[in-house]
């Protein structure tokens, strides 16, 4: 079975071919900005310029044509509404061309639902990513939000701050490379730690953070490492509650913020002592990428899932650009 995997969800547009458990490509594109941040309108129509050229890009690196396909999976939910809507029309043109079933895909849970090819079985998950930051776990039916960020998102968060040091979009890569330069004790800046119960908040921290940036007082590298230190111990002591609450002994990251080494570091650190499992995909699973939407869309359509061309569903089938990840009924887990 051959699945056409499209993530669409917000920045980048991404298209994966999935043959039954291999990938025979993962392609993407980014729209990004050299100062400021995304412009919903903008990253839409960088999709739509590039969607054709990745297609064709996509069926040479796989080595097959649009006929061997069976299947196509498009991430539908949630995120900014022109781009989504840039790929559920490229999706539903394709499956009306050529008469495939569509499965639409909730691009959250695609997040975590990749982890399984790390080998987790049963993991509490901590889902870092732009928009989001949570702490899940699956119980009975759902992916059940244990904790999260009352405010902003982790990635969000970083790449404000970032901004508001003149570096352009995405600017959390690059607070990774300044921390670095900065990587002793003796630099570590008193920042507010906002953590209640298994829930996180940052926008305190990022107004503390841009105050001490105008002061002029501080070196952007320290502030960056002391920002990565704050931050990240925040989202590992919530993490490490709720697997002690819930007694799991297996911890999976997710979302695009986890290819930060030093939240991994951190995140390996509390697992050991805990004498649990760490799981990290790697990083071409961890950003957006359509890889992930192609085996979550094969794995809820050998479930049941799909919607056929020349239908009343099909012609129902719309966005969800505020889809939460416990709305989900999660029926291929069942
Ligand atoms: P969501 O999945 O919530 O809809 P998103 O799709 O924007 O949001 P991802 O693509 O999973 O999120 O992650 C993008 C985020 O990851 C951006 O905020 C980006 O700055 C951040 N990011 C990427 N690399 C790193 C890194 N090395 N360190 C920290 N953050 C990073
Ligand atoms: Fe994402």
């Amino acid at each position: 079975m051959i699945t056409l995997g499209i993530e669409c969800t917000a920045h980048t547009f991404g298209i994966a071919i999935l043959k039954d458990k291999k990938f025979l490509c993962n392609l993407r594109d980014m729209y990004k900005t050299e100062k400021g941040g995304i412009i919903p309108i903008e990253a839409a129509k960088h999709h739509e310029q590039i969607k054709h050229p990745l297609l064709k890009q996509s069926l040479d690196t796989a080595n097959i044509t649009f006929n061997d396909i069976d299947l196509i999976a498009v991430s539908n939910a949630p995120g900014l509404s022109p781009c989504l809507l840039q790929g559920l029309r490229f999706a539903k043109e394709l499956s009306k061309e050529h008469n495939l079933p569509i499965v639409p895909v909730n691009h959250c849970l695609a997040h975590l639902e990749i982890g399984e090819i790390t080998g987790a079985k049963d993991p509490v998950l901590l889902y870092c990513s732009g928009a989001n930051t949570q702490v899940i776990a699956y119980a009975a039916g759902k992916y059940r939000i244990f904790g999260e960020t009352l405010d902003l998102g982790i990635g969000n968060f970083i790449d404000t701050f970032a901004r508001y040091a003149g570096i352009g979009f995405p600017g959390a890569p690059k607070i990774e490379e300044l921390a670095m330069k900065s990587k002793n004790k003796a630099s570590l800046i008193q920042l507010p730690y906002s953590v209640k119960g298994m829930d996180v908040a940052f926008a305190g921290l990022l107004t503390n953070l841009r105050q001490k940036l105008e002061s002029k007082k501080y070196p952007l590298e320290d502030l960056s490492f002391s920002l990565q230190e704050t931050a990240f111990a925040m989202l590992i002591e919530v993490a490490e509650r709720a697997m002690a609450h819930l007694g799991k002994k297996e911890l999976l990251l997710g979302g695009g913020v986890a290819c930060n080494k030093r939240l991994c570091e951190m995140a390996k650190i509390m697992c050991k002592e805990r004498g649990a499992k760490c799981f990290v995909p790697e990083r071409e699973f961890l950003v957006d990428n359509a890889a992930m939407i192609a085996f979550l869309g094969q794995k809820m359509f050998k479930s049941g899932i799909k919607i056929m061309p020349k239908t009343k569903e099909f012609n129902k089938l719309d966005i969800k650009p505020y889809q939460r990840t416990d709305d989900v009924d999660v029926k291929w887990k069942k």
